[in-house]
């Protein structure tokens, strides 16, 4: 969907810190963009996202977890995304579909499939017209934030967990180069945001 735009990527990368910059970049520039987050972004889905997040929920199941993420993107798009793309403005958002394909259908081992069908209901025609991935590994992203004991067993369990969600973020990225922008997230902050700009300027999106 034109002008629909998210931003995708695993834990660590700095993916917020590059978001805050990056809105207080549009609202300099006078660049119309509603800037909103997965999961949540309304009343509703900040209820949703309440659930899953909740560490006591322990018996969720992985797959009624896909449909909570599936529910609270529902209800997302047609509050939030939908009006605001159909007012004239850009839609810039943090993480969407690609979370549940890499998350819930790789990483936890639902079956990118399975996740695709079930999230098609939930968006129908609106996918990203681009992604931009903030592209670092979670071997990466763990060392940089200090490398806790990675002989840790939770801590490499943690590990193992994340750098699955990167091998299916690249599966995504090999099966759809063309919507995925692709960010070398090792730099500085000023780097990044720097290649994130001169990225979207280049397809024209800001
Ligand atoms: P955050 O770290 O960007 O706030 O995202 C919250 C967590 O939710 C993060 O661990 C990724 C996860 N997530 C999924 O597993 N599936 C999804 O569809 C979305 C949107 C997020």
């Amino acid at each position: 969907m034109k002008d629909f735009i998210t931003i995708e990527g695993c834990e660590g990368v700095g993916k917020s810190t590059q978001i805050d910059i990056l809105k207080q970049y549009c609202a300099d520039n006078g660049i119309p963009v509603l800037f909103t987050r997965e999961p949540g972004g309304s009343r509703v889905a900040e209820k949703i996202r309440d659930i899953i997040l909740d560490a006591d929920n322990v018996e969720i199941c992985d797959m009624c977890e896909a449909f909570l993420y599936a529910s609270s993107r529902v209800q997302h798009l047609e509050e939030i995304i939908i009006p605001a793309l159909n007012s004239g403005k850009k839609v810039i958002c943090d993480r969407f579909v690609d979370s549940s394909y890499a998350y819930q259908g790789i990483a936890r081992g639902l079956g990118l499939d399975r996740v695709k069908r079930l999230n098609q209901l939930a968006i129908g025609e609106y996918m990203p017209q681009y992604t931009i991935f903030l592209d670092l590994s979670p071997r990466k992203a763990f060392d940089r934030k200090g490398g806790a004991d990675i002989h840790d067993r939770l801590e490499t369990q943690d590990l193992r967990f994340h750098e699955r969600v990167y091998e299916g973020y690249q599966l995504l990225i090999a099966n759809e180069p063309d919507r995925f922008i692709i960010i070398d997230a090792s730099g500085t902050i000023e780097q990044v945001h720097e290649q994130i700009i001169a990225q979207c300027k280049d397809r024209g999106i800001l």
